[in-house]
């Protein structure tokens, strides 16, 4: 009977003890845990957030219209070749291809294009029209311009170029308006 009762003992402060331990440990916890700014230390070296990284490497785009005069519509014609032909065709009345076709596109509206699966974030825009400005933020950063559109392109840096690309777009635009 007494050894019972010094075993119930025992139990009892075993248990206080791994309660108290344990409710030591929570309490512990919730007090340090919001104090540790080790979170953020550990994403060290990983790709900042996207929408960080698009609201530091977005800095005003350089107006694209005054440079237009001096474009070589030429070298556009062949960026265009290089860099736009493997997913557009230029022709009047081209077939659309993995994207739709461009003929005339400066002036006419977004997602204009007859049979043309466009992505949300392109029929979205389907009441503007692609004006110059328009035609060079796209060209610059399509993923910037339209989140979410299906273009794979990266973008042309280079303001030169988008310049010349966008003088060889009105080239084939008889609706263009003047820039
Ligand atoms: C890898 C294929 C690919 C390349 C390369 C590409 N495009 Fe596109 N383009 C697309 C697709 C796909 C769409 C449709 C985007 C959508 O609906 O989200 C598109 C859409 C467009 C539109 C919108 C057309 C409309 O009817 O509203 C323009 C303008 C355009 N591209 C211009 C260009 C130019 C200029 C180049 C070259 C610098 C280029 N693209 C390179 C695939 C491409």
């Amino acid at each position: 009977m007494s050894n019972s009762l010094e075993l119930n003992k025992v139990f009892a402060a075993i248990l206080t003890a791994g309660i108290t331990f344990g409710v030591a440990g929570v309490i512990g916890r919730l007090i340090v845990h919001p104090t540790m700014p080790k979170e953020s230390a550990i994403q060290v070296g990983e790709p900042a957030p996207a929408q960080a990284v698009a609201a530091v490497a977005a800095p005003a785009l350089e107006p694209i219209s005054p440079l237009l005069a001096a474009a070589n519509v030429q070298n556009g014609q062949q960026l265009a070749q290089r860099q736009c032909a493997s997913c557009h065709s230029f022709n009047e009345g081209g077939r659309n291809g993995v994207g739709p076709n461009l003929y005339g596109i400066i002036g006419a509206n977004h997602a204009r294009a007859d049979g043309f699966n466009y992505s949300a974030a392109i029929r979205g825009m389907a009441g503007k029209p692609w004006v110059y400005e328009e035609m060079n933020a796209w060209l610059a950063n399509p993923r910037a311009y339209a989140p979410g559109n299906k273009m794979t392109y990266a973008g042309l840096a280079s303001v030169q170029g988008r310049a010349d690309l966008i003088a060889y777009l009105r080239s084939i635009s008889p609706n263009a308006p003047a820039p």
